[in-house]
């Protein structure tokens, strides 16, 4: 029986060169064996037609979803080069930039999810991806803080321990579109404490703190004490940092607080809560801030009704917070509506 690599020469003039041990071995160790009279003709390529035919030999793909989002991405990146007349220069800078990106790149720290972060590209991805309609509660990115590994609290008790910040009393319902209550929700909670910084980021960490696991009870409801989180700065010692610098921007998110809504039949929510006067409010590193998700916390001096909450003292800030689910269908619906272009582009 021929090889592949027999029949290819079996194909072509006699005159033509032959194709030889490089090729055969490719093609004995897996490379792809495509049949060439199939392929359109690449030559004499000029930046007019480059697209079209980068296109065309993309077009064998099987798969429709990756189909098209090559020929969009082609399209896009070919256009890119062009509208800005990309320098050599230029492409080889770019090039080395994101070597350095991938060579920082490490169990613990992901620098590409921080360049897509800092282009917007994350943001953009995680509001399309999750879009809502009011009244249902806006998502925003997840962020690389998030364990598994906090723990189950029951009302009023802290996730925080004593020491790492100003106190903060947070409480409310979670309810469906309709305002119906959402038993037995699981919220998932983590924050900064008032040096900016999550408890993963101790290398001592012994526990889980300033995170915490809540349960709704039968009418929805929630409470819980924490502290009030504070700005941070992403990692900037890395190339993302100095592109950042070289923009002339800052690298400090608004203090935040990280949510996650996990119940039966409802679409899970990730989502954060930013505070009213917050410096960096309108210009977060990664763009996750959204005017919904913006709150006002209450100064309460009452060293009595701090006590009763079972903090040592007073004073503490009060936020009373409902939260909005959708529910699976409901999410899915939305998504399409987003995703529009895309499900129109593949009607037949
Ligand atoms: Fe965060």
């Amino acid at each position: 029986m021929s090889s592949a690599a027999d029949q290819i020469n079996q194909s072509t003039p006699r005159n033509a060169p032959k194709v030889g041990k490089a090729v055969k071995t490719a093609l004995e160790q897996g490379a792809q064996n495509i049949d060439l009279s199939k392929l359109p003709n690449l030559t004499d390529m000029s930046p007019e037609s480059i697209t079209q035919n980068v296109h065309a030999i993309n077009s064998l793909c099987e798969d429709p979803r990756q189909k098209f989002v090559f020929e969009k991405l082609v399209t896009h990146l070919h256009d890119f080069a062009r509208e800005v007349s990309l320098t050599t220069d230029e492409w080889m800078n770019a090039i080395q930039f994101l070597t350095k990106v991938g060579q920082i790149c490490s169990p613990i720290r992901q620098e590409f999810i921080l360049l897509s972060d800092a282009l917007g590209l994350s943001a953009l991805v995680d509001s399309m991806n999750h879009p809502t309609k009011p009244p249902a509660t806006e998502a925003t990115v997840l962020g690389p803080f998030f364990t598994e590994d906090a723990a189950d609290l029951s009302h009023g008790d802290s996730i925080a321990s004593e020491g790492k910040g100003e106190y903060m009393y947070c409480e409310g319902r979670v309810l469906d579109v309709d305002g119906k209550p959402v038993a037995n929700c699981t919220i998932e909670t983590w924050e900064t404490d008032d040096e900016g910084l999550y408890d993963t980021q101790y290398s001592d960490r012994s526990h889980p703190d300033c995170r915490g696991r809540l349960h709704t009870d039968e009418n929805g409801y929630y409470a819980y004490r924490l502290v009030k989180p504070t700005p941070y700065p992403i990692p900037f010692d890395g190339p993302v940092g100095q592109m950042l610098k070289s923009l002339n921007r800052h690298v400090f998110r608004p203090a935040h607080l990280h949510m996650m809504f996990v119940a039966e039949g409802y679409e899970t929510l990730i989502t954060a809560l930013y505070f009213k006067g917050d410096p960096y409010l309108t210009s977060d590193a990664v763009f996750g801030v959204k005017s919904s998700l913006v709150v006002d916390t209450e100064l309460i001096e009452d060293d009595a009704r701090a006590k009763q909450l079972g903090f040592k003292h007073g004073p503490f800030h009060y936020l009373k917070k409902d939260y909005v689910l959708m529910t699976k269908d409901q999410a899915e619906e939305e998504k399409k509506k987003s995703l529009a272009n895309y499900y129109k582009s593949i009607q037949p």
